[in-house]
């Protein structure tokens, strides 16, 4: 038996006072309803039917790398309404997946267990119970049986009093939904067609319903405004930074760190406050991370020290490294094991070489530089003529002297020196020492002009 997974996701979402379609707002950098879309690949749904209808076009390029049924719903007339817009797809064997698209912190293991109990039983119900329910559609039972969700406008005071909330996730089988499906009405409080109203339909005919419970109400928790966007938010990167915290990272604040992606670590990692992580990142064991950095797509290797307020994207950094303070390692940036980066250096499409150092206040792009080198202050590899870009090679061992410029293409070989405020245009053989400055000339007995 296969399950088939349907997700509401055509309402617009007006309480976000947003252009974006709500389910597309992002948690951690990610479209809420992309987290679930991700969620049901763990479970391994065969199909996912989506049921869009606000922001069609926003929602189909956001969500276009997925494989998706796409199920418009024109008008939005109510829960039950949009389910049976993903009926052609529905087999009748199929076990049906129903979920919110406004919910994304919904857990695998959680649908995991919706999906076992299902083997029990006809329809099983996700449940949660709430101080303050109110709004909620309510769960209505007999003894332990249940017998209806009943919609707070629906309800009367003594439902009310219920505490036990519908989720809006539960599963049944295919045949079944479809034949409840057809058997809705829409005199309601709403005059919506509403999918709880199946729960009754599956009592009346002596049906075997279920309900189990979700592990905390924010799992459940469904997105309306921007409020509750940042709550969702906070809570999703509380746990990103406890599953951290327990695969052995220290972290200064577990409040203050964002993770935006996939972070994998080694023993021994320690990260200071405000670090941003996104894509997928990659921390060795022993790796330090300073206040205020944020590394996106890349690889830090093992006893590497990254230091306050740097940026990292696309970078791969060896093992023992130093990096920053404030230092900008951008795409391509390659770093080879204990080689340094200073303050205010900025690489790209650059490898340094074992043991180089680029100290302070440099450019290095479209550059290789060889192992042991050094890169004085101030020196920048002229990498653009505006049009084209050159490449820049740093032999082993060179020494560049402060404020030069190289101007590519260009070569400065082995064991060369570059004698400080250099222009080098041509290439400067090993061993070399090059000097490409203005000849100082001093004047004796100059006079300071003096005002008049
Ligand atoms: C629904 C449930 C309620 C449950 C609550 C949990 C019904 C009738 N009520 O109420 O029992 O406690 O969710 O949050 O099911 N949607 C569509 N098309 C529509 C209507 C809704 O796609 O025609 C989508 C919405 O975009 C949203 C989801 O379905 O993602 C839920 O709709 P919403 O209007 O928020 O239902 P609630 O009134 O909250
Ligand atoms: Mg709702």
């Amino acid at each position: 038996m296969s399950v088939s997974a349907v997700v509401l996701a055509a309402g617009k979402g007006t309480r976000m006072k947003s252009e974006l379609p709500k389910v597309l707002h992002p948690i951690a950098g990610k479209p809420m309803v992309q987290h679930i879309i991700d969620t049901l690949g763990e479970v391994g749904a065969a199909q996912i039917n989506l049921i869009y209808g606000h922001g069609a076009e926003q929602l189909q390029s956001a969500l276009a790398h997925n494989s998706l049924n796409w199920c418009l719903q024109t008008e939005q007339l109510g829960t039950g309404h949009a389910v049976m817009q993903a009926v052609p797809h529905i087999q009748d064997d199929d076990d049906v997946l129903i979920l919110v698209g406004d919910a994304p912190l919904i857990k695998a293991e959680t649908l995991q267990s919706l999906i076992a109990t299902k083997a029990e039983a006809d329809l099983v119900l996700l449940t949660v119970v709430l101080d303050d329910p109110s709004g909620m559609g309510r769960i209505v039972r007999d003894g332990d049986q249940v017998k209806a969700i009943v919609e707070h406008k629906d309800a009367s005071a003594a439902q009310r009093q219920i505490q036990e909330i519908n989720t809006g996730i539960m599963i049944m089988g295919g045949a079944d939904l479809k034949c409840w499906l057809g058997q809705l009405e829409n005199n309601n409080a709403q005059q919506e067609y509403y999918l709880t109203d199946v729960i009754a339909m599956a009592a009346e005919e002596n049906k075997v319903i279920k309900a189990t419970q979700a592990s905390s109400a924010v799992e459940v928790e469904g997105i309306n405004n921007r409020v509750q966007l940042a709550k969702i938010e906070r809570a999703y990167q509380w746990q990103q930074a406890q599953t951290l915290m327990l695969n052995g990272v220290s972290l200064a604040d577990p409040n203050r760190i964002d993770i935006r992606g996939d972070v994998s670590t080694g023993t021994d990692v320690s990260i200071d406050v405000n670090v941003v992580l996104e894509g997928k990142v990659v921390l060795g064991s022993k790796v330090k991370i300073g206040a205020n950095c944020i590394l996106k797509d890349c690889e830090i290797a093992d006893g590497t020290v990254i230091e306050a307020f740097s940026s990292i994207e696309q970078a791969v950094v060896g093992t023992d490294c130093n990096v920053g303070p404030y230092a900008r390692l951008r795409p391509g940036s390659v770093m080879k094991a204990k080689a340094k980066v200073g303050n205010f250096v900025e690489m790209k499409k650059t490898e340094l070489g074992e043991g180089a150092k680029a100290n302070h206040l440099t450019y290095l792009g479209d550059a290789t530089v060889g192992a042991g080198a050094n890169i004085g202050a101030g020196t920048i590899t002229c990498n653009y003529d505006g049009v084209n870009k050159f490449k820049t090679d740093i032999g082993e061992g060179a020494f560049i002297g402060s404020n030069s410029s190289l101007v590519a293409p260009v070569t400065i070989g082995k064991d060369a020196t570059v004698g400080a405020g250099s222009v080098i245009t041509k290439t400067v053989e090993s061993e070399q020492l090059a000097i490409a400055r203005g000849k100082q000339r001093n004047v004796t007995g100059w006079a300071r002009p003096v005002k008049k």
